[in-house]
């Protein structure tokens, strides 16, 4: 066999997809004992949405995909590799992605499901890189999606005032000017029980203040050795697109690396925490908003439940 150059995976277009049911903050203000002040001062969380009865983890994913897959200019059946990144599914087998797949026409690609809490989607997107670079794939719809309201107790007022459902999607594919760093990542298995729903119980429990002294704490490091494995100063990013956790928490980080507000993607206070769907929703708002320009740097990072975090550099579509 002879030798021949490492394909370079590059980000072709993104999607996303906001289910048309909304739950404001002074809906909850009816269900809990909460406040809308409270809920903004918080959180900066004004509203989030809900999915639909007949909404799924696939269907919101197949919107988001059809939108990235256009978007990147591309035929459905050049793709090669589905990942889903969800955490959210109302069953344990079978995953989403073949079914979202099918439900976008793309004929018979690989395809399995990502697991990493809120951090999946960026941690499917280093595999979808890896997957390019190592010649398994050459095209690879990534899609992020959660269904997670089910999983909500609508009357626990620390976890129900900060999830919403979602999707977004991201096409990468072999292409000469390439342009996704490696990947930073990481875990800390010994604070496992801080995001989970028990063994046995229907509900997501969380040790939210645990969750973001954790985040403010440790990702700012993660984010600026993910830059610097990209070789790119902090300072040069058009935009910082971290995880929709919590508005507090993506202020906190932008601050400590001296970020600008305007390179910020702070779309969590109408989307509130959409887990794996939040970094490709907060990547198509850039892009729609035209807050982007082709081949700069942005640095999208994500964390949750194991504890889980994966950071990397990628050029804009
Ligand atoms: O996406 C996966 C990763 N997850 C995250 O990143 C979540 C990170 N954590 C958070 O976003 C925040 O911890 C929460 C929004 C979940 C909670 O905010 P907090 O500022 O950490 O509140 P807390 O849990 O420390 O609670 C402070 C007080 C408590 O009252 P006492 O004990 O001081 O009297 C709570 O009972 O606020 C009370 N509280 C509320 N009050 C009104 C908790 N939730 C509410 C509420 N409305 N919804």
């Amino acid at each position: 066999m002879s030798a021949s150059p490492t394909p370079t995976p590059r980000l072709l277009g993104v999607g996303g997809y906001l289910p048309s049911r909304t739950l404001t903050n002074p809906a909850l203000e009816t269900m809990v004992e909460t406040s809308d002040q409270w809920i903004l001062e918080r959180t900066g969380i004004a509203t989030r949405h809900i999915a639909a009865d007949d909404e799924s983890v696939a269907t919101m994913a197949v919107e988001a995909g059809a939108k990235a897959i256009a978007a990147s200019g591309i035929d459905a059946s050049d793709i090669d590799l589905v990942l889903s990144a969800t955490c959210s599914m109302p069953y344990a087998v079978p995953g989403a992605a073949a079914t979202i797949a099918h439900g976008l026409g793309i004929p018979a690609p690989g395809a399995c499901d990502v697991n990493a809490g809120c951090a999946s989607f960026t941690y499917a997107l280093a595999w979808a890189a890896d997957a390019i670079k190592a010649g398994s794939a050459r095209r690879v719809l990534v899609t992020g999606s959660e269904k997670i309201s089910p999983f909500i107790d609508y009357t626990d007022r620390s976890v129900c005032i900060i999830f919403g459902d979602g999707a977004g999607a991201a096409v990468l594919a072999a292409d000469d000017r390439g342009g996704v760093g490696p990947v930073v990542w990481g875990s800390d298995g010994e604070q496992a029980a801080a995001i989970q729903v028990p063994a046995g119980e229907q509900y997501l429990r969380m040790d939210g203040a645990a969750v973001f002294r954790w985040a403010t704490s440790q990702m700012v490091d993660v984010a600026r050795r993910a830059c610097a494995s990209a070789n790119v100063a902090i300072e040069d990013l058009a935009a910082f697109v971290p995880h929709q956790a919590n508005l507090r928490i993506v202020d906190s980080l932008a601050r400590s690396l001296k970020i600008p507000t305007e390179k910020v993607s702070r779309n969590v206070v109408d989307t509130g925490n959409t887990s794996a769907a939040s970094v490709p929703l907060a990547l198509d708002r850039l892009v729609q908003e035209g807050r982007t320009t082709s081949g700069d740097p942005m640095l999208l990072m994500a964390f949750g439940a194991g504890l889980t975090y994966a950071a990397q550099v990628v050029n804009c579509p």
